[in-house]
């Protein structure tokens, strides 16, 4: 498939459970910083007319990331949830681009992602007809339901359960609209919550795009990672993080 497509990067977040001061999208990974890694990833996916990388309001490190000079490379400002960051990259995508364009949607915090899983991705996404697929993993250790108390409630059973990941990849109209239906819906369920109306009925969390697609009755395609990817998320991340690559490098 020789289309063109646009990638969104969320990266407008605080690295909360990182710590420190530098948001995690700019601590360093063997001499470059996480978000420079993953741009340069990104960069060689085929036929990517534009990336646009979604930044905080008071971002000062922005102008440090070499990729940024890629005449291809956009910024636009984000939210204060990753979905309403997701959604400010969408509204520029759709800016630039007409709505039946793929994009694929892209954590700034996974830098170990590797062309040959986001080219499955597509692949499976294309060939299969499916409105959207993510990639994923299947749930490998054996899983909890914790008490209140952290006791074990019970053992879930994992046959069927997955880790989500990104790239996560729709067509960019039918996402923005699911996902700014979603992100209305939630503020009206927490509106509700403040005025102490019970609702048993909650959707599930808006905390990934196919989650949007998923309350709009999609079943977008789970296409497995083969490649390690995950989320640096925890200081332990970035040493696993950094030996991987250099592991990748030689
Ligand atoms: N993100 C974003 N806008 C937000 C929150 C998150 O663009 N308001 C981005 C992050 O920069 C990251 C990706 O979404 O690249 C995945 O989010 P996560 O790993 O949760 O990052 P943080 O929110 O920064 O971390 P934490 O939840 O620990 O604060
Ligand atoms: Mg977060």
């Amino acid at each position: 498939m020789n289309e063109q497509r646009w990638i969104v990067v969320p990266a407008a977040g605080i690295g909360e459970r990182m710590g420190g001061h530098t948001p995690k999208q700019y601590m360093m990974l063997g001499g470059s910083s996480i978000l420079q890694i993953t741009l340069s990833q990104l960069l060689q996916v085929p036929n990517v007319e534009g990336i646009v990388v979604v930044l905080s309001a008071d971002d000062s490190l922005w102008p440090t990331v070499n990729a940024g000079n890629d005449r291809r490379v956009h910024t636009t400002i984000g939210g204060q949830t990753r979905a309403e960051s997701v959604s400010a990259g969408l509204t520029f995508v759709l800016s630039q681009c007409n709505p039946d364009t793929w994009v694929f949607v892209h954590d700034a915090a996974r830098p170990l992602i590797q062309l040959s899983d986001v080219q499955r991705l597509s692949d499976a996404v294309y060939n299969s007809g499916a409105m959207g697929g993510i990639l994923a993993t299947p749930v490998q250790d054996t899983l909890k339901q914790a008490s209140e108390y952290y006791g074990i409630e019970r053992t879930v059973n994992r046959a069927e359960l997955w880790q989500a990941q990104t790239p996560q990849l729709f067509r960019a109209g039918e996402l923005a609209n699911a996902m700014n239906k979603a992100i209305e819906e939630d503020k009206k369920t927490a509106e509700a919550l403040d005025h102490q109306i019970s609702n048993d009925n909650q959707p599930a969390p808006l905390t990934d795009e196919a989650s949007a697609m998923e309350r709009q009755g999609h079943e977008p395609l789970l296409v497995e990672a083969l490649q390690p990817n995950f989320k640096i998320t925890r200081p332990v991340d970035l040493t696993i993080a950094n030996a991987l690559l250099g592991a990748q490098r030689s």
